[in-house]
């Protein structure tokens, strides 16, 4: 069992590891360009969360994860592991980033353009964003998860796209997932009641295509069945008494 409550000096320590989070996806962004690897992009941040950060990328031998981030590109999914291939003009990339520090987790992800992405492409990075902040504006004392997991599906699927229903949010704290399982979609009025110094992430995986996925030989990379795109965006926040605080954001920053 991990707590479901977290106190103000958890919380704190969270902010730090989740700023910190944040930095490593400020960091990396002038690098992810037409022809850089996803191995040089694993690279530069592994580099930097142990050298600069002095943290933990937590990824890194997780259940057995060969990399200390994940890059998932166009219809993969989420877990992508980072490798030789090199990315290209018009793709999307998905970079997830958690880090450990003093112990405490931080998780974030957000989507990348490289160079000139379609209007399909910019299309699904827009709704899934959307998704997300949707789920966060629900944040808050007396929600239920289900609030939360329903006005995302439901914006989805306004918008002919489809929700991944494998894998979810989650609890996060000393431990990189714990309870709850922060579902994606819903029905409003069912289960957890959020409240004040809880902490989960938000993290919707939205299809263009149909929400089936496949997990691929490697044992990680999570792909569309039908190859449609695929985008997601991760924070990692806590109830506060008013609403929520994003722990992997900066004070002033829009994403
Ligand atoms: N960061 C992912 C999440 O949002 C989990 C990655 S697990 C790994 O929950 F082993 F693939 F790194
Ligand atoms: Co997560
Ligand atoms: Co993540």
């Amino acid at each position: 069992m991990t707590n479901l409550i977290k106190a103000p000096e958890e919380i704190a320590k969270m902010r730090i590891a989740g700023h910190l989070a944040a930095d490593v996806l400020r960091m990396i962004r002038p690098y992810v360009l037409p022809g850089v690897s996803t191995e040089e992009l694993d690279q530069r941040c592994h580099d930097y969360i142990v050298t600069v950060q002095h943290a933990i990328p937590a990824p890194l031998n997780y259940r057995g994860f060969p990399k200390s981030i994940c890059t998932s590109v166009n219809h993969q999914v989420c877990h992508g592991i980072p490798g030789n291939r090199k990315l290209k003009d018009g793709d999307i990339v998905n970079i997830d980033i958690t880090v450990i520090k003093d112990g405490w987790h931080g998780d974030t992800s957000k989507m990348f353009f490289v160079g000139e992405p379609s209007i399909a492409a910019r299309r699904i990075c827009r709704i899934s964003h959307e998704c997300l902040m949707l789920g966060l504006d629900l944040a808050k004392p007396g929600t239920h998860l289900g609030d939360i997991g329903h006005a995302i599906q439901r914006h989805a699927e306004a918008n002919n796209c489809s929700v991944v229903r494998e894998y979810c949010g989650h609890g996060i704290g000393l431990q990189f997932h714990e309870e709850p399982q922060v579902l994606h979609f819903g029905t409003p009025g069912i289960g957890l009641v959020l409240q004040p110094g809880m902490a989960f992430t938000i993290e919707p995986m939205v299809n263009a295509g149909k929400r089936h996925v496949k997990l691929l030989s490697d044992q990680w990379t999570v792909v569309t069945k039908d190859h449609s795109l695929s985008a997601q965006w991760e924070h990692t926040i806590a109830i506060t008494g008013g609403g929520h605080e994003i722990l992997t954001q900066f004070p002033g920053d829009d994403i």
